[in-house]
């Protein structure tokens, strides 16, 4: 997309930390340009959805941006994230990645990577956003028993290791131009809607304060999902963790 580079512009480059989150987080707070991306070799504390931990090794790429979106283009950043890794492995290496609801992208049903969005509210405006990413690039996820069984990295798909810098550099291309068409009134939801591998499937589904199943009809143009319940019910899920049900 022609126009100035928004995403990518400062790159702030870390051996190691305790999370790139809370380093963008800071940066956000002094005002640092829109765009600006905190890059960590490892993560001490990395951290993933719903409080739990993102194992970050070095040979991992861990990421975290800055933005300050308006408060409806919010809902489209985990999306827009998530479709940018879906195109960056599909282009640089051939892997057909799809994702599960609401953002964990799967290579052969096994997640290689995770994305994060959390923003600082002052009142009713929104201060920033930070987008935050993983992905499982040079090493084994089989040598931690907490994601051996559901985990996969580009390593192990490919069967040799990538050029990390030549992933970051066409993810950060994707994010760019993904933003830009954001800002510019584009939406990312159609190619997200496309990527979903969870729609059409047997569901269960964890969330804050519920647990249902069904089937996972569709999802909304703000990101939640509808859920076809047996009793007939359609539901708006918000946000939550999808399983598949036994027979799918
Ligand atoms: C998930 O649970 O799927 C989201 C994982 C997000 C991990 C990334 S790694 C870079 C950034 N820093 C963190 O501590 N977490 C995010």
């Amino acid at each position: 997309m022609a126009g100035a580079r928004i995403i990518g512009g400062k790159l702030l480059h870390y051996s190691s930390l305790p999370s790139t989150m809370e380093a963008a987080a800071r940066e956000a707070r002094r005002g640092v340009a829109e765009g600006t991306v905190v890059w960590a070799d490892e993560q001490l504390t990395g951290r993933g959805r719903k409080g739990r931990d993102w194992i970050s090794p070095r040979g991992g790429l861990f990421l975290s941006v800055v933005l300050r979106p308006t408060t409806p283009q919010l809902p489209s950043l985990l999306m827009l994230a998530s479709v940018a890794m879906v195109r960056v492995l599909g282009r640089l290496f051939r892997l057909h990645a799809r994702l599960k609801w609401p953002n964990d992208v799967l290579i052969r049903g096994k997640k290689v990577s995770g994305v994060l969005v959390e923003s600082s509210f002052r009142g009713e405006v929104l201060e920033y956003a930070v987008i935050g990413m993983g992905l499982n690039a040079n090493f084994d996820p089989g040598a931690y028993p907490e994601v051996s069984a559901t985990a996969t990295s580009l390593s192990r798909e490919l069967g040799r290791e990538v050029d990390l810098m030549e992933v970051l550099d066409a993810l950060l291309w994707e994010l760019d131009g993904l933003y830009r068409q954001l800002r510019a009134g584009g939406s990312v939801f159609d190619e997200w809607r496309g990527f979903l591998e969870t729609l059409g499937q047997r569901v269960r589904v964890i969330g804050p304060g519920l647990e249902e199943e069904g089937l996972a009809q569709d999802v909304m143009a703000d990101g939640r999902l509808l859920l076809l319940r047996k009793d007939g019910h359609r539901i708006e899920i918000p946000a939550g963790e999808v399983s598949l049900l036994p027979g799918c």
